[in-house]
């Protein structure tokens, strides 16, 4: 009897190791366009973190089907539903700017399939939605942080700088004046803009008319670099803070010397990265791409190990790590994750509350300035 069942056991087993199967998650970046340095940086802490670990508990090997929505939110939309209809993922990884992953959220919630944003950071992406869950901070939290640091700083008016196309800066911006508002300061001034724009004449001269401490820049960096040399070529001397749409080598390769000085809120710097996480992913980012690990690319490389997690626990639960509904809970479950960009709890929303840093350029490279706990 004994040997029967140890035959059996093995046959199991063997069956069991050949039966390991392919768990899909889909991924959608804006990997060309306008916006493609997000889409790129993302890709690069992805693969950071595929490389490090794609294997779940049970041997099922992870595979990543990663598109591209040129930064578009149909396209971001529709590569959701393909992922979705035709992959079969079993979650999905994305998108950056807060207006695709908008336009993504309706699909992934329709087909009860959990979606993780890693950047997204405008309340509604998750707001009412059961499957979508994000690895970053919100913008009522940046915005007050960016509010909050001016106002110490002693920059006490301030003209809000909005891109009207971009829900992102649109709560971002409505995030920093009530929070600055609420601090004791001013905002002489909200002046708009629109993704894709060049000629800023008309907003740096109201700017310069009106004088303010500082400029609240809340759009993503091809524009901000513009709008900074412009605004320094006809002599506004104020200093630029911005969220995390700003924080992009690209800001300082077309920002040149207009955005020495210019601060901003992001999620990760690896100056002030301590945790052993941190450290492992710095030690590989530098290895690999020989430059300063970005903040976008941690936040990927966050997310995905949140899926992961998720999967494992589904396995530790006796159930299939592709139970969307099993790993949709455990990602909503998330606490105490000890990620690379800090330590992540998603609360009742699907929101990450987590803490954020304050940059600067400074002699053509970022520098770290502070962190803010929630
Ligand atoms: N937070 C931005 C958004 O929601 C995206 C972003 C994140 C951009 C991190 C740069 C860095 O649209």
């Amino acid at each position: 009897m004994k040997k029967v069942l140890s035959i059996a056991a093995a046959t199991m087993l063997v069956s069991g190791a050949l039966m390991a199967k392919e768990v899909k998650i889909g991924v959608v970046l804006p990997l060309t366009g306008p916006i493609a340095a997000f889409g790129q940086t993302s890709k690069g802490g992805l693969d950071i973190a595929y490389a490090q670990n794609h294997k779940l508990k049970n041997g099922d090997t992870v595979k990543l089907i990663v598109l591209d929505d040129r930064g578009d939110k149909v396209e971001a939309a529709t590569a959701t539903k393909r992922l979705i209809d035709k992959n079969h993922v079993t979650a999905i990884l994305g998108e950056v700017a807060s207006s695709n992953s908008m336009a993504m959220a309706p699909v992934a919630e329709k087909a009860k399939t959990p979606m993780i944003t890693h950047a997204s950071t405008n309340p509604r992406v998750t707001k009412g939605k059961k499957f979508v869950t994000r690895a970053c901070f919100i913008d009522p939290f940046q915005g007050a942080v960016a509010a909050n640091y001016a106002l110490s700083k002693g920059y006490k008016t301030a003209v809000v700088v909005t891109d009207m196309k971009q829900d992102y800066s649109v709560g971002l911006s409505k995030a920093f004046k009530k929070a600055y508002k609420k601090g004791g300061g001013k905002v002489l001034k909200t002046v708009f803009i629109n993704s894709g724009d060049k000629d800023f004449n008309a907003q740096v001269s109201t700017i310069k008319a009106l004088h303010p401490d500082i400029i609240d820049f809340t759009g993503y960096y091809p524009e901000g670099a513009l709008l900074a040399r412009q605004a320094r070529a006809v002599g506004v001397k104020a200093p630029f803070i911005g969220g995390d749409g700003s924080g992009f080598p690209e800001l300082i390769k077309i920002g040149g010397k207009a955005v020495e000085g210019f601060m901003y809120t992001d999620h990760f710097n690896e100056a002030a990265a301590k945790s052993p996480e941190a450290k492992a992913y710095v030690k590989a980012f530098h290895a690999k791409y020989h430059k300063a690990a970005d903040s976008m690319g941690a936040l990927a490389a966050d997310a995905y190990g949140m899926i992961l997690k998720a999967m494992n626990e589904c396995i530790d639960a006796g159930k299939a790590p592709t139970d969307k509904m099993c790993v949709n809970k455990n990602l909503r479950g998330t606490k105490n994750y000890h990620g690379i960009t800090g330590v992540i709890n998603i609360d009742k929303e699907g929101n990450a509350v987590k803490s954020a840093v304050v940059n600067v350029v400074k002699n053509g490279k970022f520098a770290y300035l502070t962190t803010v706990n929630p």
